[in-house]
């Protein structure tokens, strides 16, 4: 199978090296809007570079990875469709509903598969808590808290093209709990909090974010984020229920502390990003891409789940602008 890779930045050199590695990928094309940092990349992973996205999809692909900067999503999401290939792209397709809704409509148009990077719901930790929810093992889940903590702020320039911290992170919590819980969000109340560097204001967004969502059966979430968690990337949730209650992400690198007398030091060796986190997740979801692309396996997560997860985090968006409860239908 060939694939291209759309964007060798972070995430995109990430998935090159995943892709490069798998037993079913042959070759493997890369490129960037910056091409030196494509050439760079497919030097390190045994890649060919192509000079620019046209040049990459001349080049007789199977299918495409797009991981650009997500200003760029939905276009890319379009080409793809019209050169009629399959493709694998990051969160999230746009920054708006009515873009998401163009990128949809092309793919719709073309009749091709698209999946998005949600990539908790391959993480093992989810994966059991989805199985616990539908068991019954809680009980009666009433009360479901989510946090999403970066270690420290991405580069400056990556903020004012992100979306903000609702659509950029708190995204991946509202993913997540849908899958979970098989609910779905109808109201929010979202605050934001620009108190640290001067980047955040300077970009219209905020460092800290806290959100009250409310599912369609009652059950409250919190979730919280934050782009300045000096003890170390955390991301976890707890679910509780009128039976039991579960968490995910609280294991030996949870950069958590316990005061408690008798608890356990703080971890020696704090989770530090996304990428050793969730290594093994975006790996499956890669594989999984790859048997979507042989046609062995349904699509584990495509456009209408990121369009779900966008107008939740758009509520939250506006919530918080707006300093009031917003109903999820509102954003249309
Ligand atoms: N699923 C996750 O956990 C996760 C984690 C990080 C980032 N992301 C998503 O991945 C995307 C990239 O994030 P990143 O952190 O790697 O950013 P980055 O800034 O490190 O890399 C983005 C790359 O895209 C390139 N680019 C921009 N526009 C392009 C275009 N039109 N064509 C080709 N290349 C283009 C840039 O030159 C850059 O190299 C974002 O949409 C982000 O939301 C997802």
């Amino acid at each position: 199978m060939r694939i291209g890779v759309i964007g060798t930045g972070r995430i995109g050199s990430f998935h090159a090296a995943a892709l490069a590695r798998h037993p079913e990928v042959g070759a493997l094309v890369v490129a960037d809007a910056d091409p030196a940092r494509a050439a760079a990349v497919a030097g390190t992973v045994g890649a060919e570079a192509a000079p620019d996205v046209a040049a990459l999809l001349g080049r007789g692909l199977d299918a495409v990875v797009i991981a650009s900067a997500t200003a760029a999503h939905a276009e890319l999401i379009a080409r793809a469709a019209r050169a009629g290939l399959p493709a694998f792209c990051e969160k999230p397709i746009a920054l708006d509903v009515p873009g998401t809704l163009t990128a949809l409509a092309a793919v719709a148009e073309a009749g091709t598969e698209l999946q998005l990077g949600f990539m908790r719901r391959f993480d093992a930790g989810y994966r059991a808590a989805r199985e616990a929810v539908r068991a019954g093992r809680l009980g009666r889940l009433h009360t479901v808290r989510t946090a999403t903590s970066d270690p420290e702020p991405p580069p400056a320039a990556y903020l004012p093209l992100s979306g903000g911290l609702f659509r950029d992170c708190v995204v991946h919590d509202v993913d997540i709990v849908r899958w979970v819980t098989g609910r779905e969000v109808v109201e929010v109340y979202a605050r934001g909090s620009d108190a640290g560097g001067a980047l955040f204001r300077e970009a219209g967004d905020v460092d800290t974010a806290a959100a009250l969502l409310t599912l369609d059966d009652g059950t409250l979430v919190t979730a919280t984020a934050t782009r300045c968690n000096g003890a170390g990337y955390d991301v976890r949730m707890e679910l509780a229920g009128d039976r039991d209650q579960l968490a995910v992400g609280l294991d030996e690198r949870t950069p958590l502390t316990s005061l408690e007398p008798h608890s356990p030091a703080p971890p020696p060796k704090p989770w530090p990003g996304f990428l050793e986190r969730f290594a093994p997740a975006y790996e499956a979801e890669l594989d999984a891409f790859v048997r979507l692309v042989r046609g062995e396996a349904p699509n584990p997560c495509d456009g209408r789940e990121a369009l779900a997860a966008l107008r939740v985090a758009e509520a939250c968006e506006r919530s918080r602008r707006e300093h009031r409860p917003v109903r999820v239908e509102e954003i249309v």
